[in-house]
Order: C-alpha cells, then sequence, then structure tokens
C-alpha cells in the first residue's frame, strides 16, 4: 500500500509540476479529488510544530505572531536508503540537504511573494521531502487563524485567512487536522470551529491538542483526549511539541520525541491513553488513514487518470513535434505516472463496488 500513496503522491506532484499546462486538461480535477492533510488552527496553536515532528525534522519556519503566510504543501517520500533531501517546486533542479537552508528558502520565498511585511497570500509554497525515515504523506501548513488584525495587516486579514483555510478544508477530499492548545479553553478553539463548520459530523476531522505540557497545575486533558469534551468519529490525539526554550536551545527532534514519549508513559493522568498519544503516533494514524481513502476512491481516481491520459495524448499530438523539450517532458512523465496507477491498481478495482465499497 505504501506504494499507492506513493503514486499518488507522483501524481500530485507531476500535476503541480505541469502548471498552467495543466489547466486544459482535467489535471486540476484530477488534483482535487486526490487526498491531502491540511494543517489549521489559531495562531501559534502548534501547527508547524506538529509538521515538524510529523516529518522527524526542523525545516520550518516557527515561532510567536504570523509566521507562516503563505500555504505550504509538503509531500513526503519514503525512499528506500540514501541521504534525505528536500526540493522546492520553484527550484527544480536544486536538492537541499541542510534543512536549515529549507526553512530559509521557506521564509525568502514567502517574503518574495508578499514582500518583508505581515501580509499573506494564498500563492503555495510546494516543497517535497526525500527520506528513509518518513511515511509517504501529503500535507498543507496553513496560516493561523486570528482574531485581530496587527500593524501592517489590513482590516480584512481575519476574514482573508479564514477563507483561504476554508478554500482547502471544505473539499471533501481533505483530511482535516484540527489543532487546538491544551492551555486554552476548547470552547475557544479556532480549529474546532471552522472545521466543525465544513465537517460538521467530524468525519474527516482528527483533533490534535497540543501544549499539554503548558496545562494549569490541578487541570489535564483527560475529558478531551477520551473524547468526552468534544467528540469526533476518530480519536483525540494528544502530543508535546518543543517549547519555544527548547527551539532556542536547538533541542533536537530524536530528545523530543523521546521527551514526549516518557511524558506520556510517566504522567499518571495519561499513563492510560499512552499508546495512542504522541507525534509518532500521529504520523502513523495520519498514513494508514491516508491508505483508506486513497484506496475508497481508486475507482473514482482510475477513471480520472483515464481521462487525463486521454487528453495528455490528445494535448501532446495537438502540440505536435517539435514541442518544447520542457512541456513535452512533463507531460510524457505524467502520462507514465498515471499508467503505471493505471495498470497498477486494475486488482484494487476488481475487488470493488463502483461506490467502492469493499465487496
Ligand atoms: P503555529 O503558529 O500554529 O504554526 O505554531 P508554532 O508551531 O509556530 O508554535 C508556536 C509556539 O508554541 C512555538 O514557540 C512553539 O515552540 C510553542 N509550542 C508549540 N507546541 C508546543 C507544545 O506542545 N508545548 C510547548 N511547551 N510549546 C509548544
Ligand atoms: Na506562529
Ligand atoms: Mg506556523
Amino acid at each position: 500500500m505504501e506504494n499507492l500513496i506513493s503514486l499518488v503522491n507522483n501524481i500530485q506532484r507531476a500535476c503541480t509540476a505541469l502548471g498552467d499546462h495543466g489547466e486544459e486538461s482535467a489535471l486540476p480535477t484530477l488534483w482535487d479529488s486526490l487526498p491531502a492533510i491540511a494543517v489549521v488552527g489559531g495562531q501559534s496553536s502548534g501547527k508547524s510544530s506538529v509538521l515538524e515532528s510529523i516529518v522527524g525534522k526542523d525545516f520550518l519556519p516557527r515561532g510567536s505572531g504570523i509566521v507562516t503566510r503563505r500555504p505550504l504543501v509538503l509531500q513526503l517520500h519514503k525512499i528506500d536508503e540514501g541521504r534525505e533531501y528536500a526540493e522546492f517546486m520553484h527550484l527544480p533542479k536544486k536538492k537541499f540537504t541542510d534543512f536549515a537552508q529549507v526553512r530559509k528558502e521557506i521564509e525568502d520565498e514567502t517574503d518574495r511573494e508578499t514582500g518583508r511585511t505581515k501580509q499573506i497570500s494564498s500563492v503555495p509554497i510546494h516543497l517535497s521531502i526525500f527520506s528513509p525515515n518518513v511515511v509517504n504523506l501529503t500535507l498543507v501548513d496553513l496560516p493561523g487563524l486570528t482574531k485581530v488584525a496587527v500593524e501592517g495587516q489590513p482590516e480584512s486579514i481575519v476574514t482573508d485567512i479564514e477563507n483561504m483555510v476554508r478554500a482547502y478544508i471544505e473539499k471533501p477530499n481533505c483530511i482535516i487536522l484540527a489543532i487546538s492548545p491544551a492551555n486554552q479553553d476548547l470552547a475557544t478553539s479556532d480549529a474546532i470551529k471552522i472545521s466543525r463548520e465544513v465537517d460538521p459530523k467530524g468525519e474527516r476531522t482528527f483533533g490534535v491538542l497540543t501544549k499539554i505540557d503548558l496545562m494549569d497545575k490541578g487541570t489535564n486533558a483527560v475529558d478531551i483526549l477520551e473524547g468526552k469534551s468534544y467528540k469526533l468519529q476518530f480519536p483525540w490525539i494528544g502530543v508535546v511539541n518543543r517549547s519555544q526554550a527548547d527551539i532556542n536551545k536547538n533541542v533536537d527532534m530524536i530528545a523530543a520525541r523521546h521527551r514526549e514519549h516518557e511524558y506520556f508513559a510517566n504522567t499518571s493522568e495519561y499513563k492510560h491513553l499512552a499508546n495512542r498519544m504522541g507525534s509518532e503516533h500521529l504520523a502513523k494514524i495520519m498514513s494508514k488513514h491516508l491508505e483508506q481513502v486513497i484506496k475508497s476512491r481508486i475507482p473514482g481516481i482510475q477513471s480520472l487518470i483515464s481521462k487525463t491520459i486521454t487528453e495528455l495524448e490528445m494535448e501532446l499530438s495537438r502540440l505536435g513535434k517539435p514541442i518544447a523539450a520542457d512541456t513535452g517532458g512533463k507531460l510524457y512523465a505524467i502520462m507514465e505516472i498515471c499508467r503505471v496507477f493505471d495498470q497498477n491498481y486494475k486488482e484494487h478495482l476488481d475487488g470493488m463496488r463502483p461506490g467502492g465499497e469493499k465487496i
């Protein structure tokens, strides 16, 4: 099944790489029909920290105030061996092995679009990470929901961010990672508010509770984590990310994960929940869920892919020869990926009814 997510990942990448060219074909529809996971929540609720711990790498700009100002579409590709590296869509020939440079490039590329302001832009940055230590996933980091405009921001920023987030999460193929900080009342959670709007039954929302270590003494998150405060279809997952002090002290990811593990295992309130808490567990659950969603969507994806292949063939013959090597190459590449999908997943299709239900 890992191959399946990875194939979908490749199609998503190819769709994006084609850019404008894709608009003439079924590619945008294909892209929209492929599932992805979007991370939503209030500003500084811990969204970027959660993403980083899922990846197990430091590479995102993080901190107080508005840091994430453009959507970041992050694709994780599991590779069998070799050194991990990252690639940006806007810098296709450059392999990044230093993840501090990845962070810098995200910041620079954000500024290129918005200037060095506190403004936001809905134009996404596309980043791929290739590593033996990741699970295959597509994740989208979004700017944090906020209540008021700060100096340098237009008054409309509050609704602008809300609309941008909504545009991602209202798509039925979007899996929502709703991030709420445990040191604030759940009733005031921006993540819960907006995800309830688009997914009232909680069928595609995963509740993640951050900052459990920062709760007032004498209080705990057991009711929330047991689903007694706000029920979702899926169990809540609690995490303990690195604090700002940890980040300033350069506490590394492995040490942080270890400490998180200890925290849940050794705190008397959470001991009984420990095996379903933490970032590592979250990453596994998300990958497993994504697999299931893709599996159930194979018939739909496959028919779109057949349509895409036909359209790409038409497009190629329309362009005729000689065509720009770049464009032609990309079209051929995506056609190949689509063909592999088409051939390899016939058997899954055979085992399913048209509605996607398993027989
Ligand atoms: P975002 O704005 O939602 O992306 O939030 P960030 O991930 O940038 O986190 C905001 C701040 O909260 C950073 O200084 C993090 O170090 C801190 N933080 C996030 N999660 C936790 C947590 O679980 N525990 C503690 N102590 N600090 C956290
Ligand atoms: Na922040
Ligand atoms: Mg952020």
